[in-house]
């Protein structure tokens, strides 16, 4: 007689966000553990900086803090924004190597899997990966074309049995083990670069159905997340600084790709090719104050970029939890230069991206079909449902529904784990 194979390994769970990574590990039927990733940290940033006085490469904090502080090298972020895209496969020159972005998620995930295999003992080789539920808006043959390349990646990571799970799906799995009685939850995961939805039927009695497909009731995504919120605030009160807005002869406005292009995350690192260098320099004869070019070229010459985002990325922040405006000390593009940042500028220019979100998490409870047009309790994950104005949008849509702050960015990892129990 043989024995039934038992299932004895273990399984991790690769939350690869925007804007900030984390895993969870497993063994089967046990409670899922988020690894430290950074010392104590269960999340770390998803950026990488390639070291070009020392060769090496960082991580997380350490490679934002490098970049920082001024190490000659280069900072990629929102690197997953690049899925789906032709950039992904184009390929740059580093420390004169020539590498591709695919490449470089790659090197990300193989470090989150070293990582994962000094805590646990062993190299793991299934894992579950999670995905947004759009990478790319409607568009399904790049939205395929992105899981493929993340499949891709994990496969030269080193795992060897790779399945997918929507994000806000295991967002839900995770909060369910909190709940103590059956409720139907909308969960909205907010995160960098997605806003996802899932109307969903949890509680102690579904948790041990092997199947939960039957109480997924709607999911819904949309491509809006923190990294565009930085975006439309870096433009509205830092690029103007720059030139963006700004009247040059005949009273035509400076041509603007350059500040969108540096205003977005995953697209600033092109805008220090030689190309775009020499583009934005002919840009001075559409300026009638040339100082407000000399600073466009400060910033590209000394490839400033990641810093103004990441400075309108911690006052927005800041302003969304304290309430009050914050002042973006810009003298490293110019002595004294600065910028302000207000819960008023938040309001103002984030209530279309938030209109958006809103109106796609409207469109999954109604897809959902609830019989009393509204879900039991909103469950809030990812870093930007923390932003105080979106709350105020969402309460305003569902009045009555209690909203519920959740672990902003550890949830999904663990989710996916349970997604394979
Ligand atoms: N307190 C806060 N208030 C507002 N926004 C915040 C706060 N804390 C973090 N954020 C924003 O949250 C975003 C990151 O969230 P999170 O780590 O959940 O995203 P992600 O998982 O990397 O992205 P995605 O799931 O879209 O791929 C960033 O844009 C960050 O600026
Ligand atoms: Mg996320």
């Amino acid at each position: 007689m043989t024995l039934a194979k038992q299932d004895t390994q273990g399984t991790l769970g690769i939350d690869f966000g925007t804007s900030n990574s984390a895993i969870a590990w497993a063994n089967p039927q046990a409670t899922a553990q988020l690894i430290p990733l950074e010392g104590d940290a269960l999340a770390m940033p998803t950026a990488v900086f390639y070291n070009a006085e020392d060769g090496r490469t960082h991580f997380g904090r350490e490679a934002i803090t490098h970049y920082l502080e001024g190490t000659e090298g280069r900072l990629m972020r929102s690197l997953k924004s690049l899925l789906g895209s032709p950039l992904l496969m184009e390929t740059t020159l580093i420390n004169n190597q020539l590498v591709n972005f695919q490449d470089i998620v790659t090197t990300f995930l193989s470090t989150l899997r070293e990582r994962a295999t000094r805590h646990v003992g062993t190299a793991p080789t299934r894992v579950v990966m999670g995905r947004p539920v759009h990478f790319v808006d409607d568009d399904l043959a790049r939205d395929a074309q992105a899981q493929a390349s993340l499949h891709q990646a994990a496969t030269a990571a080193g795992f060897t049995d790779i399945t997918f799970q929507l994000e806000p799906i295991a967002a839900a799995l995770d909060y369910e083990r909190r709940l103590t009685r059956e409720s139907t939850i909308l969960v909205a995961d907010i995160g960098g670069g997605t806003s996802d939805f899932t109307v969903v039927r949890l509680g102690p009695a579904c948790m041990h159905r092997s199947d939960r497909a039957d109480d997924v009731l709607a999911t819904t995504g949309v491509h809006v997340g923190g990294t565009d919120f930085d975006q439309k605030l870096s433009l509205e009160q830092l690029m103007p600084l720059l030139g963006y807005g700004h009247l040059g002869p005949q009273s035509r406005e400076v041509p603007n790709r350059v500040f969108y292009d540096l205003s977005t995350w995953h697209l600033i690192n092109w805008q220090y090719q030689p190309k775009a260098m020499a583009q934005a320099k002919a840009l001075q004869t559409n300026y009638t104050d040339v100082h407000l070019h000399t600073r466009l070229m400060t910033v590209l010459n000394e490839r400033y970029g990641h810093h103004m985002a990441h400075d309108v990325e911690q006052a927005k922040i800041h302003s969304s939890q304290t309430g009050s405006e914050s002042s973006i000390d810009l003298s490293y593009v110019e002595a004294g230069l600065t910028a302000s940042l207000g819960s008023g500028d938040l309001q103002q220019h984030l209530a279309k991206l938030l209109a958006s979100a809103v109106a796609c998490a409207r469109e999954c409870v109604k897809r959902a079909g609830l019989t009393h047009g509204k879900p039991d309790a909103i469950y809030l994950t990812g870093g930007s449902s923390a932003l105080r104005t979106f709350q105020q949008a969402l309460q305003a849509e569902f009045a009555g529904v209690p909203l519920v702050e959740g672990d902003l960015f550890g949830g999904v990892a663990s989710g996916l784990v349970y997604s394979r129990h």
